[in-house]
């Protein structure tokens, strides 16, 4: 017999009446946020319940796909976040309830979600579900008493690891860790199970377990663990307040335990970090959405054309997810050798333990090779990662468009070429696109996917779904001189060599940009990419420089003497064969001084502040004009870009993201203090002038 009662306490929060069972339905789509309804709607259904004579147990469970994916982040930041009940009224509501109260889990209970788990007095799950406390992830701890509870539950040492690492358990680790008291069984219906739980627990009468009275079990050297925090990681701040949290639930009682987390939390949420991750986090999740939508069309067969560096890493990226790929090549001596670096790149992860030797066979047997062009009649996406030039492209695309079936979507993996050029040697401009992986293609996680003039809606929401579903973080940008993030390490890289020039070395700047936080060095970064790309694209556009502009000739001069970076053993720095050390050499020394005299230079001391301010800044200027342009669809997707192609640090919330906590009054006026001192390439960008004078604080 099932009741609805007619007015559920909130919309958020339904209840309904299961044999004496009093069921809470979190209802809150998409996650079962724990917002101020649903806080509220349980709140009223928790006392509606110990009031109802019929009721005999509470069970929770979420609608849809899941339990609960915590705080409701629609209302992070609003007065709402903080409206009573908080979690913590309602878990102190379930812990003064002589009614039993059980959480049935499905899908995934993180973070607030959990934490109300963790309050109740029984849990039950599904096999495949996802148990976690993640919020280190966010640069914070956990603020619903999650740090005192789980350790009384599951013991110290997993507890620690758990919200240490913001790692989730499934369904059977957490019934082994007595996270769950009882798993269903697949087949099972989840609250019909969980109804029949809770009959039998209200049926035993109290008292009822509740993880706030247990002791902490277990030991852990809690020195030991602060002392293995990496201290480059971005969230380094959030481990150690989760190690004190962990530690604080075995020394001091419940209540003032509490006390502890809530105030660790408090000091996070406020701080610089964890609002960058925070950023960031919001960033990744609004990057893949399509403004003027499109329709995604069906990719199963994926096409490869060049087995080179990048097609290779593309080739492994597909099939790593699942995909058949054909890798087409040009002659079969090229095809061996990129069939062969993908073995071998393949045979190195299974040396490190992260597959066995039955995943790379069926890895490697997703990837087919190909000689001939009509192979690839079937595909409906084909991915053209082949020499850097405009008529090879051409005619390649050409030849694609003849082959390939009508609808299939023909991309390039090009760095700085036109897209549009590119689609017009081709009938089908609607279905050419840009996929601009970074390299190593397989690992790294951005692709700049590159809308052309005409690349139809379709076509670019069917390769954002794709690139999802390979694990990518897309990020949509328009045809420009190097997209976004190529066209801004111009400026960087420009400042990069004036630097140099002025009086600094590769060592100082590299070492002042990985102080910030940079991933490596931008002159580091210059050698591993090679330096003869750069050069062959300066010279391009040289005619296009203006004559009076100040130009380093520092990175033309190191070219000119074959030093191209790692891959011939020197560039701004000298490598020993086979190793990847960047070593001093004089030559390059000799290089800048060179080059300084001739532009009548006099070399000074330089602060690793003003290597910071102007590189960073560069960045910052030439990424408000890309948002400007409307080359990207919002400002924090340069963030996205420059976090996870380039390695900019996640704690500093991406280079836009930077310069609003900076102030953007404050980036302004030193922005126009550089261009007085350096002249017109400092020209502030009119979006930040106009932010600036609109008392705007973000892009
Ligand atoms: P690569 O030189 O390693 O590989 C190119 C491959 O294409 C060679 O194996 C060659 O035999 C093959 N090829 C040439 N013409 C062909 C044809 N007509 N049909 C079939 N195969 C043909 O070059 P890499 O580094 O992989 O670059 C490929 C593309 O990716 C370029 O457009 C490059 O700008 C772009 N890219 C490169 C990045 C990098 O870090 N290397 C990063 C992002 C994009």
């Amino acid at each position: 017999m099932s009741e609805t009662i007619s007015n559920p306490p909130t919309a958020a929060l339904r209840y309904e009446m299961r044999a004496g069972v009093a069921v809470m339905f979190l209802d809150n789509p998409p996650v079962n946020g724990l917002g101020d309804t649903l806080r509220a709607g349980l709140y009223a259904g928790l006392s509606r319940a110990s009031a109802d004579a019929e009721v005999s147990a509470i069970v929770i469970i979420g609608a849809g796909r899941a339990f609960c994916g915590g705080a409701d982040i629609r209302q992070f930041n609003t007065p709402a976040a903080s409206a009573k009940p908080m979690l913590r009224d309602v878990l102190a509501a379930i812990e003064a309830s002589a009614k039993p109260v059980i959480a049935a889990i499905h899908g995934f209970a993180l973070g607030g979600g959990l934490e109300l788990a963790l309050g109740c007095h029984y849990r039950v799950a599904m096999p495949d579900v996802s148990l976690g406390l993640p919020e280190v992830n966010l640069g914070l701890v956990p603020g619903g008493g999650g740090t005192q509870r789980l350790p009384r539950l599951i013991g110290v040492g997993k507890a620690l690891d758990m919200i240490q690492s913001g790692k989730s358990l499934g369904g059977v680790a957490a019934l082994d860790a007595g996270l769950v008291d009882a798993l269903a069984s697949p087949q099972d219906d989840l609250l019909a199970f969980a109804v029949s739980y809770a009959q039998a627990r209200g049926a035993a009468g109290a008292p009822h377990p509740l993880a706030a009275r247990l002791v902490v079990q277990g030991t852990a050297d809690f020195d030991a663990v602060r002392r293995g925090v990496n201290a480059k990681a971005r969230n380094a701040l959030a481990q150690r307040a989760a190690i004190d949290c962990v530690e604080a639930a075995m020394q001091l009682p419940f209540s003032e335990g509490l006390d502890a987390e809530r105030r660790h939390f408090d000091d996070l949420v406020v701080g610089d970090t964890s609002r960058a991750l925070r950023h960031l986090f919001f960033a990744e999740r609004e990057a893949p959405r399509v403004h003027g939508g499109g329709q995604i069309a069906e990719v199963a067969q994926v096409a490869i054309v060049g087995a080179g560096t990048m097609g290779g890493g593309i080739a492994m990226a597909f099939a790593n997810a699942g995909y058949d790929v054909i890798l087409h090549e040009r002659d079969q001596a090229a095809l061996e050798r990129g069939l062969g670096l993908i073995r071998k790149n393949y045979e190195i992860t299974a040396a490190k333990g992260k597959l066995d030797a039955g995943q790379v066979q069926q890895r490697l047997a997703r990837i087919t090779a190909s000689l001939d062009m009509s192979d690839l009649a079937q595909a409906d996406l084909v991915i053209e990662a082949i020499f850097e030039d405009m008529a090879v492209k051409q005619g390649v695309f050409a030849q694609l468009d003849k082959v390939c079936k009508p609808g299939a979507i023909l991309a390039t993996n090009t760095s700085r070429l036109d897209i549009n050029q590119i689609a017009a040697a081709t009938q089908r401009p609607g279905e050419v696109i840009g996929l601009h992986f970074f390299s190593p293609a397989n690992v790294m996680k951005l692709l700049e996917v590159v809308r052309g003039d005409l690349t139809s809606q379709d076509t670019i929401a069917t390769c954002m779904a794709v690139a999802q579903k390979i694990g990518k973080i897309p990020v949509l940008v328009g045809v420009c001189e190097g997209f976004v993030g190529n066209r801004m390490l111009t400026g960087y890289w420009r400042e990069a060599g004036f630097l140099l020039e002025e009086g600094a070395s590769p060592r100082q700047i590299d070492d002042a940009m990985k102080a910030f936080g940079m991933a490596m060095g931008p002159l580091t970064m210059a050698d591993l990419a090679g330096l003869d790309i750069n050069w062959a694209t300066r010279k391009r556009l040289a005619p296009t420089r203006p004559a009076h502009l100040r130009y380093s000739k520092v990175a033309d001069r190191i070219c000119e003497q074959g030093r191209y970076g790692q891959k011939t053993g020197a560039g701004y720095y000298r490598y020993e064969p086979g190793k990847r050390e960047p070593l001093h050499d004089p030559a390059v020394d000799e290089i800048i001084e060179a080059c300084a005299r001739e532009a009548g230079i006099t070399r000074r001391a330089i602060s690793d502040e003003e290597i910071v301010t102007r590189c960073v800044l560069a960045l910052v200027n030439e990424g408000a004009r890309i948002i400007d342009e409307g080359i990207v669809q919002r400002a924090s997707d340069v963030d996205v870009v420059y976090v996870h192609g380039y390695g900019f640090p996640g704690a500093r919330g991406g280079p836009m993201f930077y310069a609003q906590s900076l102030g953007l009054d404050t980036t302004l006026a030193k922005v126009q203090a550089l261009q007085k001192e350096h002249g017109e390439h400092w020209a502030p960008a009119p979006l930040l002038v106009r932010r600036v004078a609109e008392s705007v604080r973000g892009f």
